[in-house]
């Protein structure tokens, strides 16, 4: 039997687990996905039982997606250019890191028929799924990006990696055609926004990266007459698709009993 995992820490509200299960199953797979969470000190451990056979595959989040590249043996071109690596695999006995978020963001933005050439993206937060967003977006030929992060030397560090987006003050809001929330805030029903949203006008997209809980502060503040907002689910699915083509070699179904089952959790 193969055996995967998804590591992180935190890591109870990952719903990887059920879907490549769900996957797994209606492909008649000999394999199971699992989760552990995970600290720094168990890295090397984790990659080594991948190399041994042990394990066959991993799927990396929060916060280890930069941690993790000194154990891999070879980056894909995403992964390299973005410095964040989602998903593990072996090959020829070499631990390959391919980097799938910025797939599963294009093509939750392709779904949505959104075309983003030609507009202003504002995008909060700098953490570990940041670059690959603005990697995406600038595949997609976007106007400008302009990104605020709470921490500025963060948002600076991606300044270096993408010398054309524009840092703004953590506070103050851009103008812009779509706001991204890539910040953590929102993940417990407790957290509240310190940025007013309430001048930013109509005809906007508020697209927040969280998709648990469905429902957060941000797509809240974007609630009004003439925007689009859409949460973090498709983002989850697609790239999750592609890790599992990775791995498995074939392309699962996203349809609506998935969808369905789910949202049973969330
Ligand atoms: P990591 O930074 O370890 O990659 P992440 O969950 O991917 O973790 O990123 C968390 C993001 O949410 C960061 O941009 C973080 O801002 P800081 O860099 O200042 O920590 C942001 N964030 C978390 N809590 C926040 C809060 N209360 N207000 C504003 N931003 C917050």
């Amino acid at each position: 039997m193969k055996k995967f995992l998804v590591i992180g820490n935190p890591i109870e509200h990952t719903l990887s687990p059920k879907l490549h299960n769900y996957w797994i199953k209606n492909n008649k797979l000999d394999a199971i996905y699992g989760k552990i969470k995970t600290y720094e000190k168990d890295l090397p451990e984790l990659c080594k039982n991948i190399k041994d056979g042990n394990l066959n595959g991993i799927n990396v989040t929060v916060p280890f997606k930069k941690t993790i590249i000194p154990f891999i043996d070879i980056l894909s071109g995403h992964a390299l250019r973005t410095q964040s690596v989602n998903t593990i695999s072996c090959r020829d006995g070499n631990l390959i890191g391919d980097n799938t978020d910025i797939d599963g963001f294009e093509l939750s933005i392709k779904k949505l028929n959104y075309d983003v050439s030609d507009k202003i993206i504002f995008i909060l937060g700098a953490g570990g799924v940041v670059s690959s967003i603005i990697y995406a977006l600038m595949r997609m030929k976007v106007k400008k990006i302009v990104l605020t992060n709470r921490t500025k030397e963060k948002a600076e560090n991606l300044k270096k990696m993408f010398k054309d987006i524009e840092i703004m003050e953590w506070g103050k809001i851009s103008n812009f055609d779509m706001i991204i929330n890539a910040t953590s805030v929102g993940l417990k029903d407790s957290d509240k926004f310190d940025l007013d949203f309430s001048k930013v006008g109509s005809g906007k997209f508020f697209y927040d990266i969280i998709y648990q809980p469905f429902e957060t502060e941000f797509s809240k503040a974007g609630n009004m007459e003439g925007n689009k907002i859409v949460n973090g689910l498709s983002m989850f699915l697609f790239q999750a698709q592609k890790a599992f083509n990775i791995w498995h070699n074939l392309e699962p179904n996203i349809d609506e009993n998935l969808i369905k089952f789910l949202m049973e959790e969330i």
